[in-house]
Parts: structure tokens; C-alpha cells; sequence
């Protein structure tokens, strides 16, 4: 099947900390979906699980029918591209386009190959004004979207971007939506972790939410956000357009502004 799947995976730190219990799930190609969850719920362990840099204690995990177990890390990173929660931990080279070619050279990819997929992961991300700097001279934001573009430029079916979000002003969040509709334009899937409920109500329809190392619920953003029981024990923040609804007392568990605005010009 194209899909990840994992299936009853439990996760162990090597200093026998559990962040993962018992984890279902299945992403198929070309999805997108959100994952939320209180600090520490376990959200990155499970995505680190996905492209093979965390392997199961028990369960298995199957990325397109293959069992990531019997794999290497750079053998699942053919199929699951992941950008790490912090910028700084992906980041080894001394100027940016260096930095997204690099994988490239390794795989022996020819030249023109690798200038049209620098220039398409480039393109996406918005960082063209930025290729001859170092990385690490960049504001915190850009540098993101290069570890985005060194990821992008693997040309992964599955794409993981661990809080992508954070830090990101209101042009960094629209490149960020952007990117999204286009990667589902190609068929890629792309899994997203973040902090952030507008981003998630804006742009995803199915919202995975992790609490206490567990997926508590897989469901749409509207059920998972009108859900009191998921956002207390996920301990997530209701869309600010649900929270006046539902102060307002209107009926049909609103979380887009359209919908607020509709029903408020029927008043
Ligand atoms: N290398 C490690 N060794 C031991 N425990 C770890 C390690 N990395 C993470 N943990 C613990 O595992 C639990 C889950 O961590 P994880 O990073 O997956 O959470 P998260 O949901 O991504 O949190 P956040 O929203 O803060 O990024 C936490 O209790 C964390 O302290
Ligand atoms: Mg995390």
C-alpha cells in the first residue's frame, strides 16, 4: 500500500523513558494531515518514527509495504523527507545553496538534475535572496525554509515538517500555506506538527492529536476543536473564530472565519 502505516508501535528511549504506546495510524500518499499535542506528548518521537530515525521497541512501521526495521535510516529517507523541530540541527554547511545541493551530490545526481531541483525547493520556500549567505546568518525564519528546501529538493513522496510554524510571521505562515497546497497539488503527502490551531483549521481537514505519548484522536479540525474532552487532555487551544462562536452561542461547531461572517450578516 503507498502509505505510512504504523501499527501498534510502542517507542523506548535508550534510557527507558516510553514516549510512544500503542500508536495506529495510516497516512496515505498525497494526504495531508496535522498533528497537535501538549509539549512532550510524544509527537516528535512519532514522526522520528515515520522516516526510520526512531525504530519501534515493539509494533512495526511500514513506509510503502516496508517495514522500516529491516531498513537503514538513509534507506526510509528515500521515501520520508523530514525537517527537524530545530533548524540548527540540520544545518552543516557554510552557504545556503551549498546547504540544499549537498544531499544532492551525495545521491550523484547530474548537474542539471540537481539545478532544477534546487531551483523548484528554492522557488517554494521563497529564499532566493538568500542562496550566497551563511545559514547560520540568516534570521531564525529563513532559516527554516532552508532546511524546508533541503528537504523539498530530496523529492520525497512523504514530507515531515516538525513545527514549521514556530517563529514564522504572517508572510512566513502564507509561504508555509502556499507550499502546502502546491506539495498536494504533486500528490506529495505532507504531515505537519505545530503549535498553532488557526494554521491548522486554515489548512488541514484531518487533525492527529497526541496526548500522554497516545494518539487520543484522528478526526476533521472541526470535530477535533468543537471536541471538550480532546482539547482539554491535548491541551490545545480552540481557533479563536470556534471561541467566539461559541460564546456567541451559534450552532454548527464554527472554526472558519467565512462562516462566522456569514452568519453573523443573517443578524
Ligand atoms: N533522546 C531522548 N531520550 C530520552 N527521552 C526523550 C528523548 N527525546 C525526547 N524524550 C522525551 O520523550 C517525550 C516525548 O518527546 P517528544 O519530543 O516526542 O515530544 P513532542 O510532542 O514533540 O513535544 P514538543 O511539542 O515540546 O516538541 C518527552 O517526555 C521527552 O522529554
Ligand atoms: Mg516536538
Amino acid at each position: 500500500m503507498e502509505a505510512i502505516e504504523l501499527k501498534n508501535v510502542t517507542f523506548a528511549y535508550p534510557d527507558g523513558h516510553v514516549a510512544n504506546e500503542e500508536l495506529n495510524l495510516v497516512i496515505r500518499k498525497g494526504e495531508r494531515v496535522a498533528i497537535v499535542g501538549q509539549n512532550g506528548a510524544g509527537k516528535t518521537t512519532a514522526v522520528k518514527l515515520m522516516n526510520g530515525l526512531n525504530k519501534p521497541t515493539s509494533g512495526d512501521v511500514l513506509v510503502n509495504g516496508i517495514n522500516t526495521k529491516n531498513q537503514t535510516t538513509a534507506q526510509i529517507s528515500a521515501y520520508v523527507g523530514y525537517v527537524f523541530q530545530n533548524p540548527d540541527d540540520q544545518i552543516f554547511n557554510s552557504n545556503v545553496q551549498k546547504e540544499i545541493e549537498y544531499m544532492l551530490h551525495y545521491l550523484k545526481l547530474d548537474q542539471q538534475e540537481i539545478e532544477r531541483r534546487v531551483s523548484r525547493a528554492v522557488e517554494l520556500t521563497g529564499i532566493e535572496g538568500y542562496l550566497h549567505m551563511n545559514p547560520f546568518d540568516v534570521p531564525y525564519s529563513i532559516r527554516r525554509f532552508v532546511t524546508i528546501a533541503m528537504v523539498l529538493a530530496l523529492e520525497t513522496p512523504y514530507i515531515i515538517l516538525d513545527e514549521p510554524t514556530a517563529g514564522q510571521d504572517l508572510i512566513g505562515i502564507k509561504t508555509l500555506s502556499n507550499l502546502l497546497d502546491r506539495l498536494q497539488e504533486e500528490g506529495k503527502s505532507v504531515i505537519t506538527i505545530t503549535h498553532d490551531m488557526e494554521f491548522v483549521a486554515d489548512n488541514f481537514t484531518r487533525v492527529v492529536t497526541m496526548a500522554n505519548k497516545r494518539i487520543i484522536s484522528d478526526d476533521s479540525a472541526r470535530n477535533t476543536f468543537w471536541s471538550k474532552e480532546i482539547i482539554t487532555e491535548a491541551r490545545i487551544k480552540k481557533p479563536q473564530i470556534g471561541e467566539v462562536a461559541e460564546e456567541l452561542g451559534l450552532k454548527g461547531n464554527i472554526i472558519f472565519r467565512h462562516e462566522l461572517v456569514e452568519l453573523l450578516k443573517k443578524y
